[in-house]
Order: structure tokens, then sequence, then C-alpha cells
């Protein structure tokens, strides 16, 4: 192991008592279920499911539409493991608060992760139900899933975090299925309160395109472990200011389900497809 992050004994652990459990099953893409996604493990087969309680250093979740299992099964020609469910930086005050399941996913050996997450749009034409995939992101939260990791591993390089191969691959793809498939840079925020209407205004000046309170740290840790990344937004509301509606967590997943199932199947053509 990289000896990279403080948890590196706990993602070693966790991984032992996954390998037990799987028999032959390697899993080869990682999957991260934001929320209004964790009805995807349904598109699994021969499925082991292991909740987050039996794992060693694996996070007690607290958010509604966040199961705490991690699913792994077929799916087309890969084997996915997915992490249904995701501990936010707001619930842990810590950025690695998914160090572990990040590390187990790499340790069994995904050598792509896909992200996913719930976002608001700072796009007008960019709207609820549609699919945003994440071309870059902006962090100005001082918060960094790597702060306390050790050795040079630590400054990872950020250019192409999202895979630009990944990203024309599920372009094509979504043509293929013709889906309208949005592009553009995530600026996480913190949370758990939604932003001001004038940091949205702030956001916009920046280059943001969408906004939400996740992903980021698990994309940092991912190309810490030399992953390949994907990252994709459902967006379930126009930023705050942009719209007449005032935001809540029920709105976010009611409106989920629209993107999810789109979303759900563009990533069953990509497995489908040898890596
Ligand atoms: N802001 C932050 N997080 C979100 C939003 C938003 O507008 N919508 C869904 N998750």
């Amino acid at each position: 192991m990289s000896l990279l992050l403080r948890v590196d004994a706990e993602i070693e652990q966790a991984t032992n008592v996954v390998l037990a459990r799987l028999g032959g099953l390697r899993p080869d893409v990682g999957l991260i279920l934001g929320s209004g996604l964790g009805e995807m493990v349904s598109a699994l087969t021969d499925a082991v499911v292991l909740p987050y309680d039996n794992l060693p250093g694996f996070p007690k979740l607290s958010v509604a539409g966040h199961a705490g299992r991690l699913v792994i099964g077929r799916m087309g020609c890969h084997v996915v493991a997915m992490l249904q469910g995701r501990l936010h930086a707001y619930e842990a005050d810590r950025g690695d608060a998914m160090a572990v399941p990040v590390g187990v996913l790499a340790r069994l050996g995904c050598s792509i992760l896909i992200v996913t997450n719930a976002a608001g749009s700072l796009l007008p034409e960019v709207k609820p139900g549609d699919v945003m995939m994440v071309s870059d992101h902006i962090n100005l939260t001082a918060r960094n899933p790597l702060i306390g990791a050790v050795g040079d591993g630590r400054f990872v390089d950020m250019v192409d975090a999202y895979d630009p191969d990944l990203r024309r691959r599920f372009c094509d793809l979504a043509v293929t299925c013709g889906m309208p498939l949005a592009e553009g840079v995530y600026m996480w925020f913190a949370g758990p309160s939604f932003e001001t209407p004038a940091e949205i205004r702030a956001a916009k000046v920046l280059g943001a395109d969408a906004v939400g309170m996740s992903t980021v740290p698990e994309v940092v840790l991912a190309r810490a472990l030399g992953m390949k990344v994907a990252a994709f937004s459902l967006i379930t509301n126009q930023a705050a200011g942009m719209g007449s509606a005032h935001l809540s967590h029920a709105r976010t997943l009611a409106r989920a389900v629209g993107g999810a199932a789109k979303l759900k199947t563009l990533l069953m053509l990509f497995m489908e497809n040898e890596a």
C-alpha cells in the first residue's frame, strides 16, 4: 500500500473483509452513487452486498437518500463496485471523509472511478433533469482530502483530472443513445446550507457551471491513488437566485430521479464495452 493516507491501515483491513466475501469477483470500475442514484445497484447481477457498518473505517451516514452499502457485481463486460452513499465533508468536518471507501476501491483493483452527484446549474440552458459531465472543478473550500497525507504522492497533478479519453467516450455514447449531455465546471461548496445568490454570482465569475457539496474530495483521492476519473452531475435545480423556487434536500431528491434514469442508460452503455 502507498503509505500516503493516514487511513492506510483501515483501507487494508476493510479490503481484506471485502475480499473474503468476493469469491473470484474482482471489480475494475468503481462508482460513487450520489443523492437519488442509489437505485443504480439494481443494474448489477451476482451482487455481493456489504453494509458500511461491517467494514472497518467506513463512514456512518446521516443523509436521507444515502443507504451506506458497498455493492459489487457484474454489469456488461465489467465488475463494478458501487458505493451506495457517501459521507460529505459537512458531516465529518474533514476533507478525507471518503478516504477509506475510495482507497478500498483502488486496492480492490478499480482503475476507473465514476463519481455522481446532485447539483445546481448556473447555466440557464442546463435545467433540472439534465445531466452535466464534469470537465474540471473549483475548490475554494480550504479543505482537501490530502491534508495530513505524507510523502511526495500528496502533490497530485490535477490537470486532466477528469480523464479526457473517458470524457470523449461518454460524449460519443451520449450521441449514440440520443441523450443530451452538458459538460462543464463543478464548484465545490462545503455546505450544508445552500449557497446565497451572491455566492452564485461570484461562482459564475470564477467560471463555475454547476455547484454542489461533494465529489471534489473523492476525485482528489482517486487521482492520488492513480485511478482515472469521470464525474456526472444530476441537475436538480437552477442555482440559488436564478430560479423562483426555494431550495431543499427533499426537492433535490425528488428532482434527481429524471436525471438518474438518463445517467443509468449511459452508464449501462459504457459498461457494455471493454475499458
Ligand atoms: N447547491 C449545492 N448543492 C446542491 C444543489 C445546489 O444548488 N442542488 C443539489 N445539490
